[in-house]
């Protein structure tokens, strides 16, 4: 397979060279959402606080999360719980930056969704943020989450609509909420739109506060692309939400 056919493939691994050298991105993250986990979503340090709570403590506790980025999510889970950590992302870039970071009990994977396979009942928890859309066939890719999830495993994923996705009309019309009933995965859903409509606001802030530091590295289109994304945040309440949703799932396996 030609990895560059793949939908913003070469974009990705753009992002993560220039996440990797960049000061402003990495200052911009951590005043944008509490945390520089080079996030090119929506994920901020409270909703990545709420995976902590279903990861065991003590034992052999392995968690996964699907589309890695540069593995420092998971770096600040295994710093929180002391878990073994394993992530995969299509991006070589990514993957590069994840193994000279992260090497304590960590073992990361360039590959692509639908293609990775994990051996059955191998993790306590399985994240995914921002990442799901991707999988061509989003049925057959939670039916094997599902079988590399042990038994009282969970789920854990931020998922966006309006983006990637099509706005539908609610949490329960989500093609992903449609592929977790059709796996048999029981969930709850917390609906984080208002959240998600202040946090993008807090972005183009962030973005705006380290302008010139962009400019001084030369980063100008990432600072312009920022100011792009977080546009829909200039709207009133109303009229974002009517185009935008995002959810928090946690399903678990019974
Ligand atoms: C929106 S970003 C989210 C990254 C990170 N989880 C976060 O919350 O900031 C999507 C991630 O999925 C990866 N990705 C996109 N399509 C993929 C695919 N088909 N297979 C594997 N990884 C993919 C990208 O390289 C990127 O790291």
């Amino acid at each position: 397979m030609n990895k560059s056919d793949l939908l913003f493939y070469d974009a990705y691994e753009e992002f993560y060279r220039m996440a990797a050298g960049s000061p402003a991105f990495q200052a911009f993250c951590k005043d944008a959402f509490g945390e520089d986990f080079s996030q090119d979503g929506f994920s901020d340090i409270a909703q990545i606080n709420r995976i902590l709570e279903y990861i065991p403590t003590g034992g052999d506790v392995h968690i996964l999360d699907i589309g890695c980025g540069n593995g420092k999510m998971l770096g600040y889970l295994q710093q929180k719980t002391g878990a073994c950590i394993h992530g995969f992302d299509y991006s070589g870039e990514a993957i590069k930056t994840a193994e000279v970071l992260f090497t304590d009990r960590a073992d990361f994977r360039e590959g692509v969704i639908g293609e990775v396979d994990y051996e059955e009942n191998s993790f306590d928890v399985i994240t995914s943020m921002d990442t799901m859309y991707f999988a061509k066939d989003m049925s057959a890719f939670v039916a094997q989450v599902k079988k590399w999830l042990k038994k009282e495993g969970v789920f854990f994923v931020g998922y966006q609509e309006g983006d990637v996705m099509p706005r539908t009309e609610s949490a329960e019309t989500t093609v992903l909420a449609q592929a977790l009933q059709q796996n048999g995965l029981p969930y709850e859903v917390t609906d984080i739109t208002r959240q998600t409509y202040e946090l993008l606001q807090k972005k183009r802030e962030a973005a705006l506060a380290h302008e010139k530091e962009f400019l001084e590295e030369q980063q100008k289109d990432w600072f312009d692309l920022l100011l792009f994304q977080t546009d829909c945040a200039t709207e009133n309440y109303e009229e974002f939400a009517g185009q935008m949703a995002r959810y928090l799932f946690m399903a678990r396996k019974e």
